[in-house]
């Protein structure tokens, strides 16, 4: 695992969309697994500033998310995929039909979750899967306990979970108890992993998820076990980190991250 400590927030947010930009121009039809919550938001507006004044192309990337409530659309200004049209997709070049969200409103949620599967398989898997973590550890909507093998599948939320997240519906009661979501076994596939988190209220999860024990009760805690996955931090939400002054060094020292040094 690549931790990058970032002095502040805006910092670390331009970190993680200079790597995602740099996957884009490196292949420019690449498969990006994309990630929603607070966290991305500011991400996905340097995305779309580096559109704009760079001309970062996403015409021939192709996307996958990695989860839906159950029972919303894309017309409901909550569900994740009105999410990814308002902070990305209509703001940049991307081919809309080239872009997935689970479905939360199928009528056999498994089978739509397998189908979801498949579609990533026929675009070859995905080469960057970029992940926000919860309170809960989770990853996706990967609550605890889920198993490191699990796929994409309907879940319920956790009380930890819907007290993160119903202060963003209008009405907190309005937020569904249930989600579909890909599994820690889908995440682990992507070629790579890019973790983003930012702010003190993630310090201790981000300690525990870097170097804690691998555990299905927290299961950002699986990115230990794949072969490259980069964890992007403020010093905020490093804050609880044992090994930070030792992260620090060996990422401005490593010949792989010499193009990141002045981001
Ligand atoms: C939701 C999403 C997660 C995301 C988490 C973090 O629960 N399902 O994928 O990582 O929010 O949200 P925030 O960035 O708002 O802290």
């Amino acid at each position: 695992m690549d931790v990058i400590i970032m002095p502040t927030k805006a910092m670390a947010e331009k970190m993680g969309a200079a790597i995602i930009a740099n996957t884009i121009k490196a292949k420019p039809d690449c498969t990006l697994g994309l990630a929603t919550g607070r966290t991305m938001e500011h991400l996905y507006d340097i995305l779309v500033e580096m559109h704009q004044k760079e001309g970062l192309d996403f015409s021939l990337c192709r996307s996958f998310n990695l989860d839906e409530y159950v029972g919303f659309d894309g017309s409901n200004v909550n569900s994740y995929r009105y999410f990814m049209n308002h902070f990305l997709f209509d703001r940049v070049n991307i081919d809309k039909r080239n872009t997935h969200v689970p479905n939360g409103v199928a009528e056999d949620l498994a089978a739509a979750a397998a189908d979801y599967e498949e579609q990533m398989d026929a675009c070859g898997g995905v080469d960057l899967q970029l992940l926000g973590i919860g309170r809960t550890g989770h990853i996706g909507f990967n609550e605890p306990l889920s198993s490191f093998a699990s796929r994409t599948r309907a879940v319920t939320l956790t009380k930890t979970t819907y007290e993160q997240n119903s202060p963003l519906f209008e009405n907190p009661a309005d937020m569904p108890m249930r989600a579909v979501t890909m599994g820690v076994g889908t995440i682990l596939e992507a070629k790579r992993l890019l973790l983003v988190a930012t702010s003190s209220e993630k310090a201790d999860i981000v300690a525990k998820m870097i170097e804690g024990p691998v555990s299905s009760m927290i299961s950002a805690t699986a990115l230990q076990l794949h072969e490259d996955a980069v964890v992007v931090l403020d010093e905020d939400a490093a804050a609880k980190l044992a090994g930070k002054e030792e992260y620090k060094w060996s990422f401005k020292h490593d010949p792989r991250w010499a193009a990141y040094q002045n981001i």
